[in-house]
């Protein structure tokens, strides 16, 4: 039986001061955030355009916490290596964005690095079938992929049917999720089973003397 796992926040730098990205992320290292969120959007899997492996490699050395990188980008294959290189820890796809996204996982563990699968709203768990031994997290969006600021969009049991089949491989594998996270909604994750909660808004909305505080309280107290 593998414990319950602790709670983790990740801060989702789409939310952040562009202007000053390295300082917001050392602002988000100082406030306890266990993961850097960055989100990569491609304005064609996604209607919406952000940043590229040049700007993850600028970031890397303002801080040493986990760069949890999720790409909303079609193909992704000709970018893992370059995301890789600047220093990404954990990649996250969409299984919609390639025609093989098996092998893309295959070449992100390759890179020796995580490989991450994302469920859109819309997508059915059963695409984890033939993958979770590739998997070292699955990321359930709470909003359809592409900007922040959005409703939440409520899947308990949809978290929990991935929970089973984490528990199922025997295996730690993060069960993120991204899209309307705040204090309230963050409960309702947590206790469908989720251990790895991306915010944008409700942990910028402040400024910068206030992440800390929100990041407790997205956490529990
Ligand atoms: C949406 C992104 C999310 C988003 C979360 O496509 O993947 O990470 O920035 O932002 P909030 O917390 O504001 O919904
Ligand atoms: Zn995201």
């Amino acid at each position: 039986m593998i414990p319950a796992p602790e709670i983790r926040i990740a801060p989702s730098i789409l939310s952040a001061d562009f202007a000053r990205l390295g300082e917001e992320v050392t602002a988000l290292d100082s406030a306890g955030a266990d993961y850097i969120h960055v989100d990569v959007m491609d304005g064609h899997y996604v209607p919406n355009l952000t940043i590229g492996p040049g700007v993850v490699k600028a970031l890397r050395p303002h801080s040493a916490k986990i760069f949890d990188v999720h790409l909303m980008i079609s193909p992704a294959d000709p970018f893992i290596e370059a995301f890789a290189a600047a220093g990404a820890d954990i990649i996250t796809i969409h299984p919609e964005a390639g025609p093989h996204f098996h092998r893309t996982l295959q070449v992100i563990r390759g890179l020796g690095k995580k490989a991450g699968v994302a469920l859109n709203p819309g997508t059915a768990t059963g695409v984890l079938d033939h993958v979770m031994d590739l998997v070292d997290l699955v990321l359930v969006m709470t909003v359809n992929p592409g900007f922040g600021g959005q409703a939440y969009i409520s899947v308990p049991d949809k978290i929990a049917d991935v929970r089973r089949r984490i528990a199922a491989t025997g295996r730690e594998i993060d069960l993120e999720v991204d899209g309307g996270i705040n204090p309230d909604t963050a409960r309702e994750v947590i206790k469908a089973g989720a251990n790895v909660l991306v915010a944008g808004t409700a942990v910028f909305k402040d400024g910068p003397a206030r992440y800390a505080d929100h990041i407790r309280a997205i956490r529990g107290g």
